[in-house]
């Protein structure tokens, strides 16, 4: 893929655009997508942060449609957004504004505006049309696609959601010249995630790969978006494949909670980098999996997201507990039989203590203040 400016991921039900060139793309995207008849009603959903960096490159690309904006929303981007109550307001105010049924949903911003918006378009008069334009690395590799959304409930994350795919998803890597290290370290981690599922090329990118303000070439981040979308579209409502993309993440969210309720929150992806971690001791350990690659994408990982203390069981547990992906009295996660080879399986409470502390007890690992 060379010089090429608008690259299509994925079938006619969501497809996602990557585009170097917004202004000549998004008005033939949306012609495609949405027609061009005359007074769409719009209702745009935006990070302010973003908006405030970039409004007049926005309206550049947006004043060109035959659109009415009936109203904009623009949020303090963060976990604390995605809360019912946030969609109650917003939606309260849209149904005083009458905002109809045929409108379109325009979320511009990282995955807490995504997940925010997916969720309200699919409630709203029992669904709206949407599109995302993902500002942040971990949006346009993974939170914007795929058609999952979530609110959480509390520091519990993810406890509601629905499936609702967006027309299309329309990623803009110009977006992330503004985007800080932190965050853009934070895609990386699940860009990494993508590696792991893969196990070949892709990974072997990612390792050479130092996860700072700099921004992945556009075929790094085709291939993360490609890996995303090909997961998504063989298993859509999550029934099997899908789950995979769970890797890491029961106790990636349980730290993402932990830390935020201990008032010194990390990123999403900081987050992730841990679970992933803790999922690939696991592996070692539980199915054998030995290879050079593993101690590499885990020295990689140790390397770049750094905690100054990792929680103990005690205090992960109630986290773990709440997550979304437990069925009945057991858990289950995602491991990894080799690199590219993921597996669900089923796993008890004293099973999860005993990864956490193998992860802590772990060789290897820095001193981090380890407690337990
Ligand atoms: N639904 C899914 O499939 C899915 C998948 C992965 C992650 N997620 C969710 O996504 C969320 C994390 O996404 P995120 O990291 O994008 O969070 P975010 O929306 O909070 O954005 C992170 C920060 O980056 C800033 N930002 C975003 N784009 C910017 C830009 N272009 N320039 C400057 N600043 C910018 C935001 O203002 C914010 O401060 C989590 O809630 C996670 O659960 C959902």
């Amino acid at each position: 893929m060379k010089n090429k400016e608008l690259i299509r991921i994925g079938n006619n039900t969501s497809p996602v655009f990557v585009s170097e060139i917004p202004d000549k793309h998004f008005k033939r995207l949306w012609q495609l997508h949405v027609g061009s008849h005359t007074n769409t009603t719009v209702v745009v959903l935006a990070d302010k942060q973003v908006y405030d960096l970039h409004q007049s490159w926005i309206e550049s690309f947006t004043s060109r449609l035959n659109i009415t904006v009936a109203n904009t929303q623009l949020l303090v981007a963060g976990e604390k957004i995605k809360q019912l109550a946030v969609a109650e307001t917003i939606i309260n105010e849209w149904i005083a504004l009458s905002i109809p049924k045929n409108a379109i949903i325009l979320c511009i911003g990282g995955g807490t505006i995504t997940d925010l918006g997916g969720f309200i378009a699919s409630v709203y008069k029992r669904g709206l049309r949407l599109i995302n334009i993902p500002t942040s690395l971990m949006a346009m590799t993974d939170a914007s696609i795929g058609g999952k959304n979530a609110l959480n409930l509390g520091t519990y994350k993810n406890q509601i959601g629905t499936f609702h795919a967006p027309l299309f998803t329309f990623v803009a890597p110009e977006f992330l010249k503004t985007l800080p290290e932190t965050e853009m370290a934070s895609g990386y981690a699940e860009m990494m995630k993508h590696g792991l599922l893969e196990g070949k090329n892709f990974l072997k990118k990612m390792l050479n790969i130092v996860p700072n303000a700099a921004a992945p070439s556009t075929s790094l981040l085709v291939d993360s978006i490609r890996i995303k979308i090909q997961i998504v579209d063989s298993d859509p409502t999550e029934k099997s494949k899908r789950m995979f993309l769970n890797l890491g993440h029961t106790f990636g969210h349980a730290y993402e909670g932990f830390f935020a309720t201990s008032g010194q929150p990390i990123t999403h992806g900081c987050a992730i980098a841990w679970g992933l971690t803790e999922i690939l001791f696991a592996s070692e350990s539980i199915c054998n999996l030995h290879s050079k690659k593993i101690k590499d994408v885990a020295a990689w990982l140790n390397q770049h997201y750094r905690f100054d203390t990792i929680p103990i069981w005690e205090q992960l547990k109630e986290y773990i507990v709440s997550d979304k992906k437990n069925i009945s009295s057991s858990f289950r996660i995602v491991l990894l039989n080799e690199l590219g080879r993921p597996f669900i399986q089923a796993i008890d409470e004293n099973g999860l203590k005993s990864i956490h502390s193998l992860f802590c007890n772990k060789n290897g690992l820095r001193n981090l203040g380890i407690n337990n």
